[in-house]
Formats: C-alpha cells, sequence, structure tokens
C-alpha cells in the first residue's frame, strides 16, 4: 500500500490537452481506450484520460490497496464495515465465496421450482403478475421486463413502487383479480410503501370475490419469517441473502417476476453474463479493465474537473429504464461523506447521476450539454441490433444521432457569434451493446457495479450502507406519532393545509 495522497497529487499533476490534441497526439489513441469485453464495446477515447493518467490512476488504486478490497468482495468477506457485513451480489451469479455460491443457487432452485409450479397452473390460472416493491425491490425487476421483455407476451406485468395510489391503481384498472399473481418485494420485509401497496391488492382481490388471495402471493426477501408472519405461505416465500444489498438484488429472488416473465433460460443467461463481466473485472489487468478504466474517468471529472453531474443516455428505447436505475446504484452507494474509517471525505463524492433517452433528450437537455456552463461527462449506451422489425431506417437514424452527439461534444463549433459557438472539448463515453439480450444486459448492469465499487474503493468509502435514507423514514413517522409541534413553522403549517 503506499500513499494516496500522493497518489492524488500525482494525477493533478498530470496535463491532458484537449480531446482533438489527444487524438492527434496518439494515433493509436483507440488501443487504449476501446475496451471489448462480454459483448459490448466500451469507448473511453472522447474522455481526457491519457495513458499517463491511467498510470498515476494506477497508482492511486495500489495505494488504496484496490486488489484486496475486490478480493475481499469476491471472497464474502465483511466489505460493509458499517454494518459489519459482506457483499455477495456476485455469488448469486456463481462468483464469490463457494458457501456463498452454494446458497445462492439453494435459493435459485427454490425459485426455480415455484415458478415451474406456477407455470404448471398450481395457483390456478395467472395472467397478470403485480410486483409491488421499491428502490431496489424494484428498480431491477422493472428494467429487465422493459428491456427484455416487450415481446415476451408470457404475461402481463405491472411493477408498482409508489406509495401513492396513483400508481396502484393504474395496474389495478387493467389487471383481472381472479389471474394476478401478486409478488411482495422487500428485503427487510418493513417497508411501508411496499406493505400498503401489498394489503391495497389484498383488498382489491378480496373485494372481487377471489377465495384465497393470500394464496395467491408470493414474498421475495431476506426476512422470510417476517414474510410468514405477514401472512404468505411459507411454499411461496422465496428468500435471498441478507449479505445481498438491495440496489444489487435483482440477480436474487428480487429478480423473479423477469424470471417468470421473461422464462427461466433468459434469467440464466442473465446471470451468466454478469459473471462474465465478473470474471474480467478481476483478471484483467487494470489498463485493461472496462470497470477500472470507467472509475478511473468518473474520479478525474469529479475531482480534479470538478464536475457535480454526469450523464447517461440511452440511445435505446428497450434500455430507457437505466438512467433511473443507476440513479439508485450510483447515487445510494457512493453518495457519501464519510470515509471506510469514519473521518470525513477529502474530496467531492459520487456526482449527481441523470440522464434520459436519446434521440429525445437531443430536444430537451442537449442545449446545456453543448453550450452550457457546466462540464458534463456524457455516457452514450447504444446497441448495434434495433429492437423492432420496422424499417431499418429508424435505427441508422438512432445510432448516427448517438454518434453525432459524441463527435459534436468533442469537435464543438467555431463562430464569431458566441451564441451560435460551441466551445467542444466536451467528454462523452460509449457503451455499444451487440444486442440487448440477458446475457448482454447482465454484463451491462454487472459493469455499472463493479465500477460503482471501483469508485467507492478509490474515494476510500463503503458503498454497500445507506443511512442518509433512514431520517426522512423516521421523521415521516413521527408525524403520526408525535404530532407536529416539534416541527418548524413551514413544515407544520403544511402539514395543517394538507392533513388537516
Ligand atoms: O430506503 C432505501 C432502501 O432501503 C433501499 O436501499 C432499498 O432498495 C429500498 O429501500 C427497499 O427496501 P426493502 O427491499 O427492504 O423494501
Amino acid at each position: 500500500m503506499g500513499d494516496s495522497r500522493a497518489a492524488w497529487a500525482a494525477i493533478e499533476a498530470q496535463t491532458t490537452g484537449t480531446l482533438e490534441d489527444l487524438f492527434a497526439a496518439t494515433p493509436d489513441r483507440l488501443s487504449h481506450f476501446v475496451v471489448e469485453e462480454a459483448g459490448i464495446r466500451f469507448d473511453w477515447a472522447k474522455t481526457h484520460l491519457t495513458p499517463a493518467l491511467v498510470e498515476a490512476f494506477v497508482a492511486l488504486a495500489e495505494a488504496r490497496d484496490f486488489a484486496s478490497a475486490r478480493d475481499a468482495l469476491f471472497a464474502g468477506k465483511p466489505v460493509n464495515v458499517t454494518e459489519d457485513r459482506a457483499a455477495e451480489h456476485c455469488a448469486e451469479r456463481g462468483e464469490g465465496a463457494p458457501a456463498s455460491v452454494a446458497r445462492a443457487k439453494g435459493f435459485h432452485s427454490r425459485m426455480r421450482g415455484l415458478i415451474d409450479a406456477i407455470e404448471a397452473g398450481a395457483l390456478g390460472p395467472i395472467n397478470h403478475i403485480l410486483h409491488v416493491g421499491i428502490g431496489g425491490s424494484a428498480l431491477g425487476p422493472d428494467l429487465l421486463i422493459d428491456a427484455l421483455g416487450r415481446d415476451a407476451g408470457r404475461y402481463e406485468t405491472a411493477i408498482v413502487s409508489n406509495v401513492d395510489g396513483a400508481a396502484l391503481e393504474e395496474a389495478l384498472r387493467r389487471f383481472d383479480p381472479s389471474a394476478t399473481l401478486l409478488a411482495v418485494a422487500s428485503k427487510t420485509f418493513t417497508t411501508t410503501e411496499t406493505l400498503m401497496n401489498a394489503d391495497s391488492v389484498l383488498t382489491w382481490m378480496t373485494e372481487a370475490g377471489v377465495e384465497d388471495p393470500y394464496g395467491r402471493v408470493v414474498a421475495l426477501t431476506a426476512a422470510p419469517d417476517k414474510a410468514v408472519a405477514w401472512g404468505v405461505d411459507e411454499t411461496r416465500v422465496l428468500p435471498f441473502a441478507e449479505s445481498v444489498g438491495g440496489r444489487y438484488s435483482l440477480w436474487s429472488s428480487i429478480g423473479f417476476p423477469a424470471a417468470l416473465a421473461l422464462g427461466w433460460t433468459a434469467f440464466e443467461e442473465l446471470l451468466e453474463g454478469a459473471a462474465a463481466m465478473d470474471r474480467h473485472f478481476r483478471f484483467a489487468e487494470p489498463r485493461r479493465n472496462a470497470p477500472m478504466l470507467a472509475a478511473f474517468a468518473d474520479q478525474y471529472y469529479a475531482r480534479v474537473r470538478g464536475c457535480q453531474t454526469r450523464a447517461v443516455f440511452a440511445y435505446d428505447e428497450r434500455l430507457r429504464l437505466l438512467p433511473s436505475y443507476l440513479q439508485q446504484l450510483e447515487m445510494e452507494s457512493n453518495g457519501k461523506r464519510a470515509t471506510v474509517s469514519g473521518d470525513p471525505v477529502d474530496g467531492p463524492t459520487a456526482p449527481v447521476t441523470w440522464g434520459g433517452v436519446g434521440t429525445d433528450a437531443q430536444h430537451a437537455v442537449f442545449q446545456l450539454l453543448h453550450q452550457g456552463t457546466h462540464l458534463i461527462p456524457v455516457e452514450f449506451v447504444a446497441a448495434v441490433e434495433p429492437g423492432h422489425l420496422l424499417d431499418e431506417g429508424h435505427h441508422r437514424a438512432l445510432l448516427v444521432n448517438c454518434f453525432a452527439q459524441g463527435a459534436a461534444l468533442m469537435q464543438g463549433k467555431q463562430s464569431d457569434d458566441l451564441a451560435r459557438a460551441y466551445p467542444g472539448d466536451r467528454p462523452s463515453s460509449t457503451l455499444l451493446l451487440e444486442q440487448v439480450d440477458p446475457r448482454t444486459l447482465g454484463a451491462l448492469i454487472a459493469f455499472y457495479e463493479q465500477r460503482t465499487f471501483t469508485n467507492a474503493v478509490l474515494m476510500d468509502i463503503n458503498p454497500f450502507d445507506q443511512f442518509g435514507v433512514e431520517l426522512g423514514k423516521a421523521i415521516a413517522k413521527s408525524i403520526d406519532s408525535e404530532g407536529t409541534d416539534h416541527f418548524d413553522p413551514s413544515t407544520r403549517a403544511l402539514i395543517e393545509r394538507a392533513l388537516g
């Protein structure tokens, strides 16, 4: 282990030049900054990374003892130090401590058994899957089904997260109560929003004359006892390990609606794609390691260039939920202010992740990216194979626009008229998937997980806790239990005005 302050000083001392200069100075730039892995082409050539800067980040990784941290992650050691537990999402896809991999396999076969039984009609006719869960218990399944289930045609699904009844009502309006399976997804099985939505679904079934509503409930949880106490029959509780974090849980039984809607083979391919990315992350050397290179660029922009946000645009309708998924993954993991040892961090941590879908976003927010005063690293995610059968001109137009935006951000355009000038030299990375299939999507999501982990190690923070979400929950509860006297005048007046 070396001195991370000296490593940071060496990074800050690097000069990089403009993106166009970098291309001119290094004709083989692509050989340094393009990595092809697991069906994805990762291109960081249009960032300010240089081979020397990468070396400086490799030195920082060594100073942070990155290799040991990564080994500890895969060995199932308690890397989540504040909660003294492991972070074993990789074991769900077969990469981890042998005992944890075996346990995950056991849970997966239980899930598969229940899926087979459902398909054989054990719960009666099921046409609709209504999944209630929030945060990590919703965003992953939602992304998977939206990306991969568009033409699956097996079941009509709805993932409902918000406690706002308008969200649930929309699904209830579409679904037939006598042909609906309710999946209640909650790692803790204590989340207010999820349990309130689940109760309302049961009421809806009861009012529609469904004889045994609880008989149509499946629980996806790391707290099986709580699910049973809530009323789910033990045979329909699909557990997963406490050591799998909520925002890393789509590989576990939280992925149940996706496995049911897309089929077990697709779910297995998803896990295999993620495992392939895990192996790349573990064994590829840092200079060719996709999650590590991505994290080096992230750190450079956040810490050296002071970028407070990063933007992700999916140039593929199937991946439209990716930016929201990444918001939780990156911001809940790395939006921290304490180091692993509990000291204040010595610089900014996770930038704000935001984004949208191309080409729509071009006509809405790209003005600021091209000519605004913020420097925002942009990530484009696209696929070579289209997700539709319409004229190929659609896909061509989509990709042409995607690539043109990256080029335009970099090139800029000179003009004597400032309002028409583009400064250029604005960085972007491009992730080009061969196709949007379960294997490639699994690899893509695992890439983002490992990039998030690498960022955390480089910043010396714990990406696996989320104490910052607790205070708001506690204050919300106190409104019912303690009244409003302890609030400020603004909050009190709002409560009184809206809730009486
Ligand atoms: O409030 C944040 C959070 O704990 C997330 O980390 C988690 O994904 C979500 O709530 C849902 O929690 P649970 O799965 O326990 O219902």
